[in-house]
């Protein structure tokens, strides 16, 4: 049947185009080729310049029938460009984008786009700034982020906020109406045992100097705890006390999570992390008895030992909602805020950005909320956005000598320091004085590329495994690196600024394509719709980090083979260039990493 069915897929997207079936005669081949090989996804979006028209050509008569899962591709390939454009009758025109079609023997299906065709693509983004926007705009929530009260963010939190908001940024640059949540972790027992151990100590109204001792007082409270049975017993009199509002409690939580938030957010700042509300495990305090209710009453719920608990789809262990002393856990406070997520703040699609330890945790809750007939009739969509360790240098936990857990300030600082190491070797070859502006400028510039070093490299991976931090990876200026794209930039910018023409002052109908690494960069900036697209749907930002190195090693094949400044294409070449500048521009933005004029 596959055969049958490819043949059928081949034939609807030929019809597409009325001057495509003649091609189906001269190409019987394609009815006995061993595997055609298809690619695209799902068309959610549309662009106002149409540039991604060939795209939606093929996708929209694909998409639906019997489609067998996670088809289709189908490949818009201009490799084979060069040797058959010497071939005679290859070139004739089958319709106003494709010059021809061939499908060859080993499964491929080679497009060549007609350059017109393709002048006018780049003349529109030239004109106009590319705008998609999704055809089905949705209320999107976004979980990431989420450290732990009185704990160190570490670099799972990292992870979890470099993903979280570049999805973000995308998302509601495509139109979705998105709502950034930071589940932070500021509930439950570890309250109580750190309140007795600051009550002892007489610390409860202490001011500044708690910000550091947070993670001391959380160490010496977890021994006590476990230790001291005296120490035990009113740790959890506190827990109840706080739960139930009691004032001191309140009071002294209250400043704790202030201390911590407001180490958070200096990490945040350097993140360039924006719109990310505090929406901790407490908020949802409150809902928590009615949630039991609620899943008592779909009869969700079996009592074990005196625990209530749900069971699910996909673990044999269930679900705790109510622990046998009454009190809730985690899992209770995630049955609450999916509630909350899909009903009152009435998302149509939840994606939760949390390491792969939690998934099974996440799959629970998904599974129960669906069984309790949240989601609907499956109109809302749950995702759970996992991700691996991050490991040190020799593929262990990632620590620190002393073996603690490395804190995020203490990397980014050390990113920022090396980065500053390397400006100022180049400077001094340069042999570029170094006065005190410039030395402040120089500052800066270290951390702003230390910072997109780190988030770089991290987005770079596919998020599902695991990876091995090395600054010396990270800010390699020759590898696949913020360093290099933002040289590659940097290089672009400068072009521009020397060229006798101002680029404003150029039109798109000085553009001519004619070299192939002009070609090659034209057919990269075509796709950024079409990478934006799978990353809507399958949630890995690694496909916008390609794209991007993609367009930068092009660039760079491109300014090798094509002389600009002085050439009798130098206008053509300007434009095409300031199409790649925005281009770059625009996709770092939504790693929020601001790129350098000069470098
Ligand atoms: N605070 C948790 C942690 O540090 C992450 C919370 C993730 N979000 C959630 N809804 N469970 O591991």
């Amino acid at each position: 049947w596959r055969q049958g069915y490819r043949a059928r897929v081949l034939a609807e997207i030929l019809q597409e185009q009325s001057r495509l079936p003649d091609m189906i005669e001269q190409t019987p081949e394609a009815f006995s080729c061993p595997a055609l090989i298809l690619h695209g996804s799902s068309d959610k979006l549309y662009s106002a310049q149409g540039s991604h028209a060939v795209h939606r050509l093929w996708c929209q008569n694909i998409q639906g029938g019997d489609a067998p899962g996670s088809f289709p591709v189908l490949k818009i390939y201009d490799g084979a460009y060069h040797q058959l454009l010497n071939e005679p009758n290859r070139d004739e025109v089958i319709s106003d984008i494709i010059a021809f079609v061939n499908v060859a023997p080993q499964g491929f299906i080679t497009i060549k786009l007609k350059t017109s065709w393709m002048q006018e693509q780049m003349g529109d983004l030239f004109e106009h700034e590319l705008q998609l926007r999704s055809s089905s705009p949705q209320r999107i929530v976004i979980d990431y982020s989420s450290p732990n009260i009185a704990k160190e963010m570490h670099v799972g939190h990292l992870r979890s906020t470099i993903l979280g908001d570049t999805v973000a940024n995308l998302f509601s640059y495509l139109g979705h109406d998105v709502v950034r949540l930071n589940h932070v972790g500021d509930w439950g027992t570890q309250f109580g045992m750190l309140l007795e151990y600051m009550r002892r100590k007489d610390a409860l109204d202490g001011e500044a100097s708690m910000v550091s001792d947070l993670q001391q007082f959380y160490r010496s409270a977890k021994q006590a705890f476990d230790e001291d049975e005296d120490f035990r017993k009113s740790a959890q009199t506190n827990v109840v006390e706080l739960q139930g509002g009691s004032e001191w409690a309140r009071t002294a939580w209250n400043r704790i999570c202030e201390a911590s938030r407001k180490e958070f957010d200096l990490v945040y700042q350097r993140l360039n992390i924006e719109g990310l509300q505090e929406r901790g495990e407490s908020f949802y305090n409150e809902m928590l008895p009615d949630v039991v209710e609620d899943l008592q009453r779909k009869n969700l719920v079996t009592e074990s030992d005196g625990a209530l608990c749900v069971f699910t789809n996909v673990s044999e262990t269930p679900l705790i909602i109510q622990k046998a002393d009454g009190g809730f856990g985690y899992d209770s406070t995630d049955c609450a805020a999916v509630r909350h997520r899909v009903q009152d703040e009435k998302a149509q699609r939840v994606i939760y950005v949390i390491d792969n330890g939690q998934e099974l945790h996440m799959r629970m809750v998904f599974s129960a909320a669906e069984k309790a007939g949240w989601l609907g009739e499956g109109q809302k969509r749950l995702d759970f956005m996992g991700f691996g360790l991050v490991q040190g240098q020799d593929g262990k936990k990632f620590k620190t000598r002393s073996g603690d857990v490395v804190r995020l300030r203490d990397l980014l600082d050390e990113a920022a320091s090396r980065s500053e190491a390397e400006l100022r070797k180049r400077a001094e070859a340069a042999q570029r004085d170094i006065d005190t502006q410039k030395e402040e400028q120089l500052k800066k510039d270290a951390e702003s590329i230390g910072v997109a070093a780190v988030k770089y490299f991290d987005l770079r991976q596919n998020r599902n495994s695991d990876y091995r931090f090395s600054y010396d990876q990270m800010l390699d200026p020759k590898g696949n690196t913020a360093v290099y794209v933002l040289y590659a930039y940097a290089r672009i910018a400068g072009v521009l600024r020397r060229a006798e023409h101002d680029v404003s002052s150029l039109s798109s109908s000085d553009l001519v394509l004619t070299e192939p690494s002009e070609r090659a960069l034209a057919l990269r900036l075509m796709r950024l719709p079409e990478v934006l697209t799978q990353l809507e749907d399958d949630l890995l930002p690694s496909r916008l980090i390609d794209h991007i190195y993609g367009l930068a090693t092009d660039f760079t094949t491109f300014y090798t083979e094509c002389f600009v400044i002085g050439s009798e294409q130098e206008k053509s070449r300007l434009v095409l260039l300031e199409v790649v500048r925005r281009q770059l521009a625009q996709c770092l933005g939504f790693l929020r990493i601001q790129p350098f004029e000069q470098l």
